[in-house]
């Protein structure tokens, strides 16, 4: 088979970077060896996000730079996938003229036939159908020789229609995985020495609603705990509306479960929270967090805010502000509304104005810096399990990991580390980072 060079970049959620992973694995098969140098490629996929404006005009500079490439080599083949060319479908060849493939996030699947007849006729294709069954759910995770951790896609799509949001309109219908295969799968990473495990999912508290045999997420992890030798399960993303008490208990009782759950809760306003569609209010949220918090007193709530949703007035910002101050997140991504085609919100009035969004994001920042620094001192002077993940990029000499709450650790230490769970003093801590020094390897708790 002739040896060709794929080179692809990804951009949005992890479940882009795990379809990119598919792409690469699909790719391999027809004689594309992935390459980290665009300029060597036969084909450039661009995996593309849609989720904010800023995400769209990225990618957009990004085949810019790709546009002199193929100018230079008119063979090269470029595609591109994932959720904005779902959105725009051929509308990207009047954008971009250059592109030769469109695809979808069905169609993945598909890529090595679509690539196959474009080397042979040069005809360009657009493919953005959606399917019942989405064909590239079935291929299993393949992290790179070496890797410490790895995602795992449990389900795929999203049944919601968050007003602000375009992923439903993206991805489709939500899908899970059966139970069994999932277990499989996790089964033979943990053979081949993958330490951590990250569920995947837009919505994973949904997970087995459409399985069919009445097993729920609380039932997958508590499946993932007894698997012999598991190291640390993880799971991303978590729907308030969706988090079952069941659920909110296995972090009581499944050891292997870290005590960390990203939560997001959009606003701390009720009536931005009904225009948002989320299904819930800011008073059932933090009954939720009370009651994981009575289960496992030490879990880390991190979380995301959107500022700015239309007709969001100073008042509704205020109760997000009092929210914060609530809970106390252990750390928060917030955003700019961003409006987004075909959605519930692009059709309702009162939108925010730019100036007012940034000023609003610019407090709630500055806000949260403060709760996650208070939150990171405090774990000065403890002992924290930290699973090694690598050389540390800003020190030599110093390795980096993560607490079993998420928090990044840097220590001083060797190469050999990598994989091991070690237990670090903390002596420093900093808004993104805490930094200790090793007492001994975990040998007790190997999670
Ligand atoms: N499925 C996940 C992730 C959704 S996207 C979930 O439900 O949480 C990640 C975050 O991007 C969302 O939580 C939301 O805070 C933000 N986001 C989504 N759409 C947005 C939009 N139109 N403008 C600004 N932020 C948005
Ligand atoms: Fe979007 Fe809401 Fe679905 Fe998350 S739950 S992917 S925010 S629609
Ligand atoms: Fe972006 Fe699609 Fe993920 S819009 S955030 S790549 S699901």
């Amino acid at each position: 088979m002739e040896k060709k060079n794929l080179y692809i970049q990804t951009f949005g959620c992890q479940m882009n970077v795990q379809d990119a992973e598919k792409m690469a694995a699909l790719l391999k098969d027809t004689g594309y060896e992935t390459t980290d140098d665009p300029g060597r490629a036969d084909l450039i996929i661009v995996n593309t996000c849609s989720i904010r404006e800023k995400a769209a005009q990225k990618i957009y500079s990004q085949l810019g730079r790709f546009r002199a490439l193929k100018e230079e080599k008119p063979k090269l083949i470029i595609g591109v996938g994932g959720c904005l060319a779902q959105q725009w479908g051929d509308r990207f060849f009047q954008r971009v003229s250059y592109v030769d493939l469109v695809f979808g996030t069905h169609q993945i699947h598909r890529l090595p036939e679509l690539v196959g007849a474009l080397e042979q006729t040069g005809e360009r294709k657009v493919e953005t159908g959606f399917c019942d069954h989405v064909r590239s759910l079935d291929i299993p995770a393949q992290p790179p020789p070496g890797a410490i951790s790895s995602f795992v896609t449990i389900m795929q799509g999203c049944n919601n229609y968050c007003a602000y949001c375009v992923v439903p309109h993206l991805r489709g219908r939500e899908e899970s995985r059966p139970l069994p295969e999932i277990v499989g799968e996790v089964e033979t990473l943990t053979r081949r020495g993958i330490r951590e495990m990250t569920l995947l999912g837009q919505n994973v508290n949904s997970y087995g609603q459409t399985a069919n045999d009445g097993r729920d997420f609380a039932d997958l992890i508590c499946a993932l705990g007894e698997i012999p030798g598991i190291g640390r399960i993880r799971f991303t993303t978590s729907h308030p509306k969706d988090l079952s008490l069941r659920l909110i208990d296995c972090f009581g009782k499944v050891v292997p479960l870290c005590e960390h759950i990203h939560l997001p809760v959009q606003s701390g306003s009720d009536r931005v929270l009904r225009r948002m569609n989320r299904g819930y209010t800011a008073e059932v949220y933090l009954e939720k967090v009370a009651a994981l918090r009575k289960v496992c007193p030490e879990i880390s709530i991190t979380s995301d805010v959107i500022v700015g949703f239309p007709g969001e007035e100073e008042e509704d910002f205020r109760a997000t502000l009092d929210l914060l101050n609530e809970v106390r997140f252990d750390n928060l991504f917030s955003f700019q509304y961003s409006e987004r085609e075909g959605t519930a919100a692009a059709g309702m009035d009162y939108k925010v104005c730019d100036g007012v969004k940034r000023e609003r994001l610019r407090i709630l920042q500055a806000l949260q810096a403060e709760h996650t620094l208070v939150k990171n001192r405090a774990c000065v002077g403890h002992t924290e399990n930290v699973l090694v993940e690598g050389p540390s990029k800003k020190e030599s000499g110093e390795m980096t990991g993560r607490t079993r709450g998420n928090r990044i650790v840097n220590f001083p230490g060797r190469r050999e580390l990598i994989g091991e769970t070690v237990s670090v003093r903390i002596s420093e801590a900093f808004l993104h980072s805490l930094r200790g020094k090793m007492e001994e390897k975990g040998a007790a708790d190997v999670h």
